[in-house]
């Protein structure tokens, strides 16, 4: 059995006080449920890392990061490595998500690296796939999907894959209200499991946790979840609200 896995991705929000108010809300509102059952990250900004990893120590609930650098440690000003990450008390980290592909502008192959070297250093990768609306609208959702995996895995031997968790986030369907329907989010996610059994093997495929990540609310989270191969959620806005972040982690439960 796959283990449902619901992430909270705050982009570019909060501010010191809220990080710590929002976590510990997280935290007080997902205390009964079994982790055995489901497991809980927060993916704040990487300045209230810190913070936010004090916010919810010994309660089970993971800190994630939303990008890392692909080198150790040197003259890359701006970067963090996975290193640091590691040293503050981050878990998961985020790569190759939407916002940093389009709008930062990384690369297949960058993403790629910072997998690599994410688990190198010992964190856990949530590898971030997933096809703009023209590409959908031409047809071609597989393929960039396809494209973003092998990149994003390129070179990883099947047993450090087992760390990743792959996300399937329909670039269309972030930050938009437009969530994929729970057919469409099916159908993909179906094809993620294949690929993965034919780039590795049919028992790693099954093992592997995919989350669906796009417009997640509360409302919509139960029926996402009941498909046969959405193992979890990434939630971006909805994540903002610790009452509707905590209904999303009941329902994945
Ligand atoms: P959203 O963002 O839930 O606000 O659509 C999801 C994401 O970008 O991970």
């Amino acid at each position: 059995m796959r283990k449902s896995f619901v992430a909270g991705n705050w982009k570019m929000n909060t501010d010191s006080r809220s990080s710590v108010e929002l976590a510990k809300a997280v935290v007080a509102g997902s205390a009964g449920l079994a982790r055995e059952k489901v497991t809980v990250a927060v993916i704040p900004p990487f300045v209230y890392l810190p913070a936010v990893v004090q916010a919810v120590s010994s309660s089970g609930v993971a800190v994630g990061a939303q990008d890392v650098y692909f080198e150790p440690k040197g003259a890359f000003t701006g970067e963090i490595s996975p290193g640091m990450l590691k040293d503050v008390g981050c878990t998961y980290v985020l790569c190759g998500h939407s916002e940093r592909r389009h709008v930062i502008g990384e690369s297949d192959e960058l993403v790629g690296k910072k997998v690599t070297v994410a688990i190198g250093g010992g964190l856990l990768p949530i590898l971030c796939v997933g096809e703009l609306l023209e590409e959908r609208d031409a047809g071609k959702t597989e393929q960039v999907v396809a494209r973003h995996l092998k990149t994003g895995l390129a070179g990883l031997s099947a047993e450090k894959v087992a760390a990743v968790t792959i996300a399937y986030e329909p670039v269309w369907a972030i930050g938009t209200g437009r969530t994929a329907t729970p057919q469409q989010a099916q159908e993909v996610h179906a094809f993620i499991r294949k690929l993965l059994a034919q780039m590795y093997d049919a028992n790693l495929a099954r093992e592997m946790c995919i989350q669906y990540g796009g417009s997640v609310k509360a409302d919509n989270a139960k029926e996402l979840m009941a498909q046969e191969d959405v193992d979890g959620l990434l939630v971006g806005g909805a994540s903002l609200k610790a009452e509707e972040f905590v209904r999303i982690i009941q329902a994945a439960a």
